[in-house]
């Protein structure tokens, strides 16, 4: 695990923006595994910026986002494909059948999850993931206890997530209780994995994942089996790992 620390969330945001950025003048048609909630907010505006000043064309970039409430609508306000509109792709020359993002409304989500699996690998492969970490050291919603091997699936919400979740919703009652996520073993088979977290509430899982060993309690942990993942963390984010005994 490469690990950079930045003394702001803005420093670390742009700092991921730039390796998505590279990534895309690297490979023009690569396939860019997405993640939405506050933290990669400052990164997807700094790529409509270099998008916007012609540093970066999405004609040939394929996207696949990491995961979807299962009952929203994508035009739901609330809904992941809604952020990612508003956020990225209603600013950037990406094409809409190129957007990849589980259907909440899928009649049979079982059905939709290995259609999504199937999807991300006739298009080769993810090859750059971003990731955050969630309080209870989620990536994607894969929630402690997660089998590590687990593909596209649905998931049960903790209480945590639907609680760091409700700042989003008008009612805190309104937040999904489910969703459909990239399993842990997909993610793990990006062939590069980026991850920013940032803010204090995410300091314990951020020590969980790189002080502790590898535990199915902090699923963010089974990236220190993957040859090629950069952490990138804002200094409240990092405080508690520096001693990690
Ligand atoms: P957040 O969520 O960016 O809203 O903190 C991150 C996550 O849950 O993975």
């Amino acid at each position: 695990m490469n690990i950079r620390v930045f003394d702001n969330e803005a420093q670390a945001g742009q700092a991921a923006a730039l390796v998505i950025a590279a990534q895309i003048v690297k490979k023009p048609d690569s396939v860019i595994g997405l993640a939405t909630g506050g933290t990669p907010v400052l990164t997807y505006q700094d790529l409509a910026r270099l998008t916007k000043s012609g540093i970066l064309d999405w004609d040939r970039v394929t996207t696949f986002n990491l995961d979807e409430y299962l009952g929203l609508a994508g035009d739901h306000e609330q809904s992941f494909r809604a952020f990612m509109v508003k956020n990225l792709f209603s600013k950037v020359n990406i094409k809409p059948d190129a957007i990849h993002i589980p259907d909440g409304l899928a009649k049979d989500p079982e059905a939709e999850s290995l259609a999504y699996e199937r999807s991300i690998n006739t298009r080769g492969g993810i090859d750059l993931q971003l990731l955050g970490l969630g309080r209870t050291g989620h990536i994607g919603f894969n929630e402690p206890d997660s089998l590590f091997s687990t593909r596209t699936h649905v998931v049960d919400l903790t209480a945590d997530t639907i609680s760091a979740n409700a700042r989003f919703f008008a009612n805190p009652s309104d937040v999904p209780r489910q969703a459909m996520t990239m399993g842990i073993g997909t993610i793990m088979q990006a062939r590069e994995i980026l991850m920013l977290v940032t803010g204090a509430e995410k300091a314990r899982a951020v020590r969980g994942m790189v002080c502790n060993p590898v535990d199915p309690q902090c699923p963010g942990s089974v990236l220190q089996l993957h040859a090629n993942v950069t952490v990138f963390l804002d200094r409240p984010a990092a405080t508690a790992m520096y001693h990690c005994q």
